[in-house]
């Protein structure tokens, strides 16, 4: 990890692109994977697409593409969205037989009138186009799945959605383990024409019953992006995030002159004020306005972002924490 040469905080000052935000600190060697094409004057959307492409084929990931983790019976599905536009999105959900979500969410967008396929019927669209198919499940998660098996097995509900290590062998704390866990790749681009896009891939929650599907692949729920509002990603327990449109209503603060910060604030304490949140729930996003000016924040401690500009790639923490000390 870099960290960034000063003590600016980048969160609150326009930013002219290109510039790539993405959650957690393997989005820095995603972004820095992206970057050439990017900085050389790429769009926005070809970048959003390289960073999570990366992430898609890099097995140490285990949220997300090869590498994940399966669900409670040991099959792989992936999710996974792009945006550029209320009138240009693209999303699959459930996908079993292809690696990289967010390259058939674009083709769904590109060729098609639709905004979102599922399960079968993604996997025969990706194979119609071109896209090879190939096995998800690598072996270390097959490994993984496994030892949950000899423990019992069961699914999801016991444990912290976007924890890998459900039994906490791996962590020394609570805070050491969020730190050190990962979920969704989001990731927010602008480009040097002032182009915004997004893109989300994961594997969704580890272990989580067959057919579960989170926000990451839902417009609006796990991204939002409107040229004339701003972007928003999120990442953590999709399904808090689902419950109140987290990236659309944090777009939608933004329309409305909020700053990012505060947008995000908006979402984190509808998030924190919920009656059955638990200790082991997390949520963060990133959110930039059309102007450059851009923030992050997490519900709870341990959620890093990485972002890329001309200054280079770093990661970082977020801007706030909506629960500190949890
Ligand atoms: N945020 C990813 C998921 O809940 O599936």
């Amino acid at each position: 990890m870099s960290e960034r040469p000063d003590n600016t905080t980048p969160h609150e000052a326009a930013a002219r692109g290109p510039l790539l935000l993405s959650t957690w600190s393997f989005g820095e060697r995603a972004n820095a994977a992206a970057w050439p094409d990017f900085s050389a004057g790429g769009s926005a959307l070809d970048a959003v697409e390289a960073v999570t492409v990366f992430c898609d084929e890099d097995p140490g990931i285990d949220s997300v593409g090869y590498g994940g983790l399966p669900d409670r019976d040991g099959d792989m599905s992936l999710d996974g969205c792009v945006m550029l536009s209320p009138e240009q999105c693209g999303s699959v959900c459930a996908v079993r037989k292809h690696l990289h979500p967010v390259r058939i969410a674009r083709l769904v967008m590109d060729r098609t009138p639709h905004v979102m396929l599922a399960g079968e019927g993604a996997d025969e669209f990706a194979s119609a186009h071109g896209l090879p198919e190939q096995p998800l499940l690598s072996p270390e998660a097959k490994k993984a799945w496994q030892v949950r098996q000899a423990q019992g097995g069961g699914d999801s509900s016991d444990v912290r959605p976007v924890d890998g290590d459900p039994d906490g062998a791996l962590f020394k704390d609570q805070e050491d383990r969020w730190r050190n866990n990962h979920d969704t790749i989001g990731v927010l681009g602008l480009d040097d024409q002032g182009r915004l896009a997004g893109a989300c891939s994961t594997s969704g929650m580890p272990w989580k019953v067959p057919g579960r599907v989170g926000d990451s692949p839902i417009i609006g729920h796990g991204l939002y992006v409107d040229p004339h509002g701003g972007a928003a990603v999120a990442t953590g327990t999709g399904e808090l995030v689902m419950a109140i449109c987290g990236s659309f209503l944090a777009v939608e603060q933004m329309r409305s002159g909020a700053m990012p910060q505060d947008a995000i604030r908006e979402v984190l304490e509808r998030i924190a004020s919920r009656s059955d949140l638990q200790a082991n729930h997390q949520v963060a996003l990133i959110a930039i306005r059309p102007d450059g000016h851009w923030s992050s924040g997490a519900l709870r401690p341990g959620f890093r972002l990485a972002f890329s500009d001309g200054s280079g790639h770093h990661t970082m923490d977020p801007a706030f924490v909506q629960l500190p000390g949890t």
